[in-house]
């Protein structure tokens, strides 16, 4: 049976122990990453055709925004 890990995760600025700093990979990609290297699956990254801000603060604002919205963002095929 072929099996698929889907995953959104985000990268550019993020609130980690340290503070508030870029990181190039997200925790869920990480994570997606080793399931599927476990598991032999396949990996599928699911991507906005908005990008949202690399700012944390106007990040979040805007997820909130979407929160409060019960947007569905429009997804890159
Ligand atoms: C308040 C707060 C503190 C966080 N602290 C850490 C941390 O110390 N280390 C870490 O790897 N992720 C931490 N995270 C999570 C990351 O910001 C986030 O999971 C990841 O970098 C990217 O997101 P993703 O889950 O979409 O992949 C924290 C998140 C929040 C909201």
């Amino acid at each position: 049976m072929k099996k698929l890990v889907i995953y959104f995760s985000h990268t550019g600025e993020n609130y980690m122990s340290d503070g508030i700093r870029n990181i190039d990979k997200g925790n869920t990609e990480i994570v997606a990453e080793k399931i599927a290297a476990k598991t032999g699956a396949d990996l599928f990254k699911v991507e906005t055709v908005k990008d949202y801000p690399y700012d944390y603060y106007e990040c979040c604002a805007e997820a909130k925004k979407e929160l409060q919205s019960q947007a569905r963002p429009e997804l890159r095929v």
